[in-house]
């Protein structure tokens, strides 16, 4: 391993920054005259106002503007991101005494102080009138969609004849698994500060998707595209939650304009569970037939999915489910459930979590019926093409992370009989295995890299910084080709100055604007090596980053003579030279790039036109149950992924850490509990909505296959943000299944299902 370039484990470039507290997220500036918005919120499930009384609020010194629906400006409309628009959602509240979910905005306070805001807010009085509404799967009054029909962009999964397949099948397995809905909560809250300068919008805001902030405001207000500017440097935590432009933003707009001074509007912990998206309730319908060796014969897999009333939120955890065993005959589909909620979205891993955790419970219980391991029987059942198209996959080492982590993790320790494991004081001991995968995509992206003459690197991305680190994987590129120091080049992310800033969801980041990262670098480094040889009539030829040293700002010839990079742009009349590339994916859309620069999705895969292209990893999972409080304990994690070449080694083991702690939440904790009698998600605060904290993990030990994926892109790299939590909940639950004989069929499992 080289001390610095692609796959080195050097620390991250903003590390230092971050622990100094320098980095300014969207809440952090303040500008001069700033005022606070606060948002009050429906305490009703669904209804209309009847009566709104801010007469108390507006007497609270300091107060400057109560909006309401009544005083709102009227808003152009902007569609739902996954139909075509920007939004987190299609409904803007206040803009109608309507309610269609409760913890809907019903009135925005702005004042001098956050404390103002804050006492004004709770004197705000609001009365209803009522509607019934349904906030559970099977509540009455929910209605039910095929997503195939509603939406032919995400097709159903299907290969032969899974029915008949599995009705023939000597051994056959089914059964139906629920998770519960889940909030992100990310420890920067979604918080604004928005500012006009004349009919200039600027908006500060940590958010995975600048571009579709900037464009959605554009079209609610009537401006032009170069009226609004959008700023996200960093951003303290995405995971889906800020994937598209949220009603928050647009009403610390409209504060701003109405009070004619800069606007900061925090959504309070508490509002968060309605303010954006969240991870849809699902219901899951296992099939599957195999032969007594366990070899299987047909899948099939029907997805009931929560999405809200006004926007149809696909979900596509069969896309991924289809392709993860060699399946003779497959069937994936998905029904989305309306229900009277603001529209789900994406949370980490968002369809894949709970799509795995049903697949591989599944497998996991045909293993002990054909009394076959069940990594052995994963390792059987791989498969060597998609089952789906025929194609190949781009890469798949599945087997080989099968393998590794067994070894590990000492699988070959484990007594099969579940409940035969036993520490001295009688604690059960259970060992889980389970595999995942995860979608490859590639999103549109442009980079621009700077060499000034003093040798310092600027680059300007599309991307987003969300913690994972994409500041560290470019620079690590850049010290591949370009020979610079990570630690010093300054890079620009998260700027609509700089479109198209697509979403940075999907765990595309990193893979995606490694490319063209690169190839910028590249031809800027073969644009140096023209200008050097035109200035010196030596060849410069063939430069790598080698050729480079940018300490000294020194380029050195094929014949080993070097230049001052100064004087060769001098003798140009230059003081930088840049190079500029922009990535692209077999088959991407022509219109990519412009879909992307309207703020619009424009993800290219995990189908390509000669190929597919997925993460995969196993997961390996020890757990401790105590003999009188049965609380499963995650005693230590082994996990290995293939996520094609590492880019960063620090962060990328960073986002592994990461992903099985939210497997850790996912299994035994986190639920956003829902009551049938009042609407909305009622744990709304981080005491009774349970992540896991460091007492919940112990060990985790993850290691990489770490072999290049040049056929799904040129530097090799797939995504490794989201796989990690895909199967870590399942291999939980097939550990309390070694451990108890117990078969958990819904999420999380909680002390309760194990008395
Ligand atoms: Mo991630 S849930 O794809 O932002």
């Amino acid at each position: 391993m080289r001390p610095m370039g692609i796959g080195s484990d050097t620390q991250r470039v903003d590390g230092l920054d971050k622990v100094m507290g320098r980095p300014l997220y969207g809440a952090d500036r303040s500008l001069a005259r700033m005022v606070y918005a606060t948002p009050v919120t429906a305490t009703i499930g669904k209804g209309r106002i009847r009566r709104l009384d801010t007469v108390a609020a507006e007497r609270v010194a300091g107060v400057l503007a109560v909006l309401t629906y009544r005083n709102m400006d009227q808003l152009a409309p902007i569609a739902f991101s996954f139909a075509g628009g920007q939004a987190i959602q299609s409904h803007m509240p206040m803009q109608s005494p309507d309610i269609l979910y409760r913890g809907e905005a019903i009135a925005l306070i702005v004042a001098e102080t956050s404390e103002s805001a804050a006492e004004a807010a709770s004197l705000v009085r609001a009365d209803y009138d009522a509607l019934p509404f349904a906030v559970e799967l099977d509540a009455t009054g929910h209605a039910e969609v095929g997503q195939a029909k509603a939406a032919p962009y995400f097709p159903d999964f299907v290969q032969g004849d899974a029915a008949a397949a599995i009705d023939a099948a000597p051994v056959q397995i089914e059964a139906t698994y629920l998770s519960a809905p889940q909030h992100q909560n990310p420890m920067e809250l979604l918080s604004t500060v928005a500012e006009w300068r004349g009919r200039d919008l600027i908006v500060h805001e940590g958010t995975q998707a600048a571009q579709a902030m900037k464009e959605g405001l554009v079209i609610q207000f009537g401006l032009n595209s170069d009226n609004v500017r959008v700023l996200a440097p960093y951003v303290g935590g995405g995971f889906g939650l800020r994937g598209s432009i949220s009603p928050h933003t647009t009403l610390a707009a409209i504060a701003s304009r109405r009070v004619g001074r800069p606007v900061k509007l925090t959504v309070p912990r508490a509002q968060m569970f309605h303010a954006s998206s969240f991870r849809a309730a699902t219901e899951h319908r296992l099939r599957i037939g195999a032969d007594n060796q366990g070899r299987l014969l047909g899948g099939m897999h029907l997805v009931r999915a929560q999405t809200s009333r006004f926007d149809l939120m696909p979900y596509t955890g069969e896309e991924t489910t289809s392709r993860m065993y060699a399946w003779p005959a497959y069937r994936g589909a998905t029904t989305l459930v309306q229900l009277d909620c603001q529209t789900p979205g994406f949370m980490r891993a968002p369809m894949e979590m709970a799509s795995f955790f049903a697949l591989e419970s599944t497998i996991d219980e045909l293993a002990e019926k054909v009394g076959l391991d069940p990594v052995a029987l994963r390792i059987q059942n791989d498969a060597k093409v998609d089952p789906i198209t025929g194609k190949p996959f781009s890469s798949r080492h599945l087997t080989e992370c099968l393998q590794r982590g067994a070894a590990l993790f000492g699988w070959d320790r484990r007594v099969a009989i579940p409940g035969s494991m036993r520490l001295a004081d009688g604690t059960r001991i259970g060992y889980g295995v389970a595999a995942g995968a995860y979608p490859a995509y590639i999103t549109p992206a442009l980079a621009k890299v700077r060499l000034n003459s003093d040798g310092r690197v600027d680059v300007s991305v599309g991307g987003h910084e969300m913690g994972q680190g994409i500041r560290t994987a470019i620079a690590l590129v850049l010290a591949e080709e370009l020979g610079v120091d990570p630690q010093t080049a300054t890079i620009t992310i998260g700027d609509t100055q700089f479109p198209p800033q697509h979403v940075t969801s999907g765990s595309t980041g990193a893979a995606t604007i490694s490319v063209p990262v690169r190839d910028a670098a590249i031809h800027l480094r073969n644009t140096l090596a023209t200008l050097a040889t035109q200035a010196r009539g030596i060849q410069f030829d063939n430069t790598d980053a080698t050729s480079l040293k940018l300490d000294g700002a020194i380029l050195i010839g094929s014949d080993g003579r070097s230049e001052r990079i100064a004087d060769i742009l001098r003798h140009h009349g230059l003081d930088h030279v840049d190079g500029e590339a922009r990535g692209s994916a077999p088959g991407m859309k022509p219109d990519a790039f412009q879909q992307a620069a309207l703020g619009k999705v424009a993800f290219s895969g995990p189908e390509f036109p000669n190929h597919v292209a997925f993460s995969f990893i196993a997961q390996f999972v020890e757990v401790h149950i105590a003999p009188r409080m049965p609380r499963p304990r995650v005693v230590r994690m082994v996990s290995v992924v293939d996520c094609g070449r590492v880019l960063s080694r620090r962060t990328a083991t960073s986002q592994l850490y990461g992903g099985l702690v939210w497997g850790i939440g996912a299994a035994l904790s986190e639920a956003s509990e829902v009551d049938p009698r009042y609407g909305g998600f009622l744990n709304n605060n981080i005491a009774e909505y349970q992540v896991a904290v460091n007492a919940d993990v112990r060990r985790l030990q993850v290691e990489f296959i770490d072999v290049a994926d040049t056929v799904f892109c040129s530097v090799g790299a797939k995504g490794v943000g989201e796989v990690a939590c895909v199967g870590a909940a399942a291999a939980i639950a097939n550990a309390v299944h070694h451990a108890t004989g117990k078969r958990i069929r819904h999420l999380p499992i909680r002390m309760d299902d194990l008395i």
